[in-house]
């Protein structure tokens, strides 16, 4: 859910501000966008130049040094939600009397979105009534407040005002700015490459993973889905995902079209074979019988077959290009796509058993959208929002009944 939002991070005085590094790192990975704000104290604890190298912009410091004529509100406009971490008591207490003397403080003043901060000082600052004023003042206008824990501080104190660590505050983040729910939907992944035999040894195959499946449907399970998992390759392990094993495009079909008709969504990220030999050999085929002759004949298509169901659902196809997705436009509209994910396998970082991907995503109506490089599980993430916002604008079919998790066996 963190993918391809926009987070403005703002670091204070502090000695966890060295953690700040380690938390725009964990922004950058779930696929946010960074940018950082640092007082001028920050930056006795933390060089900008680690942040500039981890979110790719400078961090911004001062109104009135910045390149920009007004960064703080621009910085408000731009962003989802703003993190300030660590939050020194100085920063709490500007924050809580609407002190806007530097660039931290006013751009939280100038936003009107989710705030998160973190505290960390010694223990006397942090259980001083004057924090604990600010600190209430803050929880009344809606800030959440994340922290701080009890554990050893700088000089070798102990106690209450330690900084959480940046997982706990992604984690917070990602409540804060709501992920979209599956709770209740069916959904149908495909994943893995298709293997179609020549003999009882060989076969025609190809280099997909299972990857990107893989992480649709942990992302989809984790939203609270169930998830049935079509895939010919190693699947995760998740309680939330039955597995369905299979291995030619004519098993996955089998499967996938058994099971559509009852899913809310399906998404077909398998690599299938578009064709395969039409007389497979029942023996090992032997080098000294000579040179085979290999007739191959196409094999079904999965994604057209879901879209010719009389009760459909919502078709999410992928396509593997190798160069340019331009294809992939015209293959949305003839396969009865509602999207259709574009990856460039040839492009770095992208495509089979790698764990980045960029795709181009096709609607039915023929726009487009490139999505930059991204981990393979932000890429789920971002799928799953961009469905849930296609569905909610679909007329929806009449009221099917439930699984429920303790149906399956
Ligand atoms: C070594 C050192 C460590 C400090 N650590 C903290 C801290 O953890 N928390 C805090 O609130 N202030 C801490 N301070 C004090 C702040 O740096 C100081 O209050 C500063 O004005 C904060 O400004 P800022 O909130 O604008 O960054 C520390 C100061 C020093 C010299």
């Amino acid at each position: 859910m963190l993918a391809g939002r926009r987070i403005v991070l703002a670091v204070s005085g502090g000695v966890a501000a060295f953690k700040s590094a380690y938390l725009a790192r964990r922004l950058v990975e779930a696929g946010a966008e960074v940018r950082a704000i640092m007082t001028r104290s920050a930056q006795e604890f933390l060089g900008p130049q680690t942040l500039a190298a981890i979110t790719g912009s400078h961090p911004h410091v001062d109104f009135f040094e910045d390149p920009d004529v007004s960064p703080h509100t621009d910085l408000a406009r731009w962003a989802d939600a703003i993190v300030v971490a660590p939050a020194t008591a100085a920063t709490l207490s500007r924050l809580a009397t609407g002190l806007s003397d530097d660039l931290v403080s006013g751009t939280v003043l100038a936003f009107t979105g989710p705030v998160l901060v973190a505290p960390a000082m010694h223990t006397e600052m942090w259980e001083h009534p004057a924090t604990r004023r600010n600190i209430e003042v803050l929880a009344g206008d809606g800030i959440v407040v994340v922290g701080p824990v009890s554990g050893s501080l700088a000089g070798g104190d102990e106690g209450p005002g330690r900084m959480v660590e940046p997982e706990e505050i992604v984690e917070a983040l990602r409540e804060a700015l709501g992920s979209g729910t599956l709770e209740g939907w069916l959904v149908v992944v495909s994943a893995g490459g298709t293997r179609e035999a020549i003999d009882p040894v060989r076969f025609i195959g190809n280099r997909s993973s299972g990857k990107m499946g893989n992480a649709i449907a942990v992302e989809a399970a984790e939203r609270g889905a169930l998830v049935t998992l079509v895939t010919s390759a190693e699947p995760p392990d998740h309680a939330g995902i039955e597995v369905v094993q299979v291995e030619s495009a004519a098993e996955m079909a089998a499967a996938v079209w058994e099971r559509a008709p009852g899913a809310d969504v399906a998404v077909l990220t398998a690599a299938v074979a578009d064709f395969r030999p039409k007389n497979p050999s029942a023996a090992k085929l032997r080098r000294a019988e000579g040179l085979p002759e290999l007739e191959l004949e196409p094999t079904p298509d999965i994604l057209s077959g879901v879209a010719e169901l009389e009760r459909r659902p919502c078709r999410v196809g992928f396509a593997a290009e190798a160069g340019p997705a331009a294809e992939a436009a015209i293959k949305a509209k003839s396969k009865g796509a509602d999207l259709l994910f574009a990856n460039d396998i040839t492009a770095p970082g992208s495509g089979f058993g790698v764990d980045t991907n960029a795709v181009t995503v096709f609607t039915a109506d023929g726009s487009s959208e490139e999505w930059p490089l991204m981990p393979k599980r932000a890429v789920a993430a971002a799928l799953w929002d961009r469905i849930i916002e296609l569905r909610a604008a679909m007329p929806q079919p009449g009221a099917r009944p439930r699984r429920r998790r303790q149906d399956r066996s």
